[in-house]
């Protein structure tokens, strides 16, 4: 499918804030500073290892770009760290989103958040001391594309810093193929949308809006894929991140946290790339 015709899919998909359903989970149902505050607590406590890859002393004074915003907690965290902030995302709503922390947080730079596609960064080559995109360009529908985009802002010497799916993750490997299977062979199989197709299935699963729709298009990538895909870069660090409970019906068996640092460390659900210009 066109890169055209995904970006407009995308604007209309991810007009509704990703992260929603974790809100509602919460119980939240409108937008105050205090349950922002909230969603922000619940989002940095479920994905500790972020704070690894937003250091302040690695922000602090530098020219920023966001790329694909959701609900603006690392938007935030990146605006309070003192760089000069620049926000992007290919949906009205997460941009709305972003302009509206900036100003309660009585921030300037709403202005410097910007609807628009990874995929033709609306700035000049070099501008940008570190350009982070965490979720955001294996829904593009041209990787390669938006990875050679993050390398023409970004300065000499400037860092990229990107999370992609990770194909080779227990999850996309072993989890998934095997909860499909369980369900084919029961008769039970029960989709969002009454659609067996496996790869629309798991693509629902790891992003779905509140009718249970798939985000329009998602890849995942191995190492060795994003090696290849950043190869344009001078030094690229990857690391896997994030796993999610061990679930029986319905009840968790063994919770998530513990395994963060092992197994989601070797087969986690996410690639965590940090590669220089
Ligand atoms: C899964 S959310 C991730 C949001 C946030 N980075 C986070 O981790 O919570 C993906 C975001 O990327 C945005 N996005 C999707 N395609 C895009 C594109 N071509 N250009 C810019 N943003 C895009 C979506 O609108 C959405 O806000």
């Amino acid at each position: 499918m066109p890169s055209s015709v995904i970006d407009r899919q995308n604007a209309e998909f991810w007009n509704e804030l990703c992260g929603t359903a974790a809100a509602r989970a919460l119980g939240i149902t409108e937008l105050s500073p205090e349950n922002l505050r909230r969603f922000d607590e619940w989002y940095m406590t479920y994905y500790p290892y972020l704070e690894k890859y937003f250091r302040p002393a690695e922000i602090q004074g530098k020219r920023v770009l966001e790329i694909g915003l959701g609900y603006g907690t690392l938007g935030q965290v990146l605006a309070l760290r003192g760089c000069r902030y620049h926000g992007l995302d290919i949906a009205a709503n997460p941009v709305a989103m972003m302009r509206y922390r900036l100003s309660l947080l009585g921030l300037e730079g709403g202005p410097r958040v910007h609807v628009g596609s990874a995929l033709d960064i609306p700035y000049k080559a070099s501008t940008f001391d570190c350009v982070y995109s965490i979720g955001c360009l294996h829904h593009t529908g041209d990787l390669g594309r938006g990875i050679s985009e993050v390398h023409r802002v970004l300065v000499k010497g400037g860092k990229a810093i990107v999370m992609l799916y990770n194909r080779h993750s227990f999850r996309h490997m072993i989890f998934l193929p095997a909860l499909h299977l369980r369900n084919l062979l029961l008769g039970r199989y029960k989709s969002q949308d009454g659609d067996t197709g496996f790869a629309k299935w798991v693509r629902a699963w790891y992003d779905k809006n509140q009718k249970g729709e798939a985000a329009p298009h998602t890849d995942y990538v191995s190492r060795a894929q994003a090696r290849e895909l950043f190869r344009g870069y001078t030094r690229v660090r990857i690391e896997s991140q994030n796993f999610n409970d061990v679930v029986y019906k319905g009840k968790v068996l063994v919770p998530r946290e513990p395994l963060l640092n092992n197994l989601g460390r070797v087969m986690g659900a996410d690639l965590y790339i940090t590669a220089t210009k």
